[in-house]
């Protein structure tokens, strides 16, 4: 099985001169997520595979929150795909899946890591504020570590909003504005990644409740718990590793819950209201 290829023209992305959505778009195109944690060449099967082990380990929430393998036969769009590991993990458990994304680098690598994984997805250059899907596409829209990055995340909401299924669910990750790594940053100037992007938003977990508005039910879960780190090195990044991440992950959970990093919300679209019975 091969990756369908199906471009828009790029002129469909970021339409009406939006200067803001051009600069994340270059961003983007030059800025590939997690992409130095890779020794192997680029676009390589063990490229894709390093970047994946990375994640997963320090996003080791995931595959405990994520059902992978619960959208058999349904479709499922990713906005903002990247390199596309999570929408392959999506595709292997059998959904039909599709990935949008700003930047042409993200999709042509998330193309050459389907065709490598032997995987089936349509992919395609789109902006996730105005997409070219009609409403009720799809089962699933998941969108993770990009609603924070793009110039209005109001309309990316609306829009996945938009193109769900009635009953359709959401899941979408966004930055806690309240996180032991931003209290880190602030007192110790621990790095976090991506802070150069041209937009970075955080929020609240009120606040982005408030953002998904638009959904019939919200549960907002914080995740994102100090992991050691590979990428960063130097003395704070050994004092870090050696004695912060044991201390902090010692602590009873519940006491820093909300402090997690990551803000994911399970969102549901509302039910398509009943048909009235005719009348007599
Ligand atoms: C940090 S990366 C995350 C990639 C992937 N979702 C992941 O978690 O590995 C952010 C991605 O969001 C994309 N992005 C940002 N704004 C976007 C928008 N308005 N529409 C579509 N993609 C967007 C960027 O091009 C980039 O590939």
């Amino acid at each position: 099985m091969s990756a369908v290829i199906k471009d828009l023209p790029s002129g469909q992305v970021g339409s009406g001169g939006d200067e803001a959505l051009q600069q994340v778009r270059q961003y983007w195109n030059n800025h590939i997520h997690d992409w130095k944690v890779a020794q192997s060449e680029v676009g390589s099967q063990a490229f894709f595979e390093e970047i994946e082990e990375y994640r997963f380990e320090k996003l080791n929430y995931l595959p405990r929150l994520v059902d992978f393998d619960g959208y058999r036969g349904k479709r499922v769009l990713d906005v903002g795909c990247g390199v596309g590991n999570d929408l392959a993990r999506f595709a292997k458990g059998g959904a039909e899946v599709v990935g949008i994304d700003l930047a042409e680098t993200s999709i042509d690598l998330a193309r050459r890591n389907f065709r490598q994984r032997g995987l089936a997805g349509e992919f395609q250059i789109m902006n996730g504020e105005r997409m070219d899907f009609p409403d009720d596409s799809f089962d699933l829209v998941y969108c993770h570590t990009v609603l924070h990055f793009t110039p209005h995340p109001e309309r990316m909401v609306q829009e996945i909003h938009r193109v769900l299924r009635a009953g359709g669910h959401a899941i979408v990750m966004t930055v806690n504005r309240r996180s032991w790594l931003n209290l880190l940053h602030k007192v110790m100037k621990v790095e976090i990644d991506h802070l150069d992007a041209p937009k970075f938003h955080q929020f609240s977990a009120g606040e982005f409740r408030d953002l998904l508005s638009p959904f019939a039910s919200v549960t907002i879960v914080a995740e994102r718990f100090p992991v050691r780190t590979k990428v960063h090195g130097g003395l704070k990044a050994r004092l870090y590793n050696r004695w912060f991440v044991d201390l902090f992950n010692a602590l009873p959970r519940h006491w820093v819950r909300r402090s997690g990093h990551h803000l994911l919300a399970f969102a549901a679209k509302a039910a398509a209201a009943p048909v009235a019975a005719p009348p007599g």
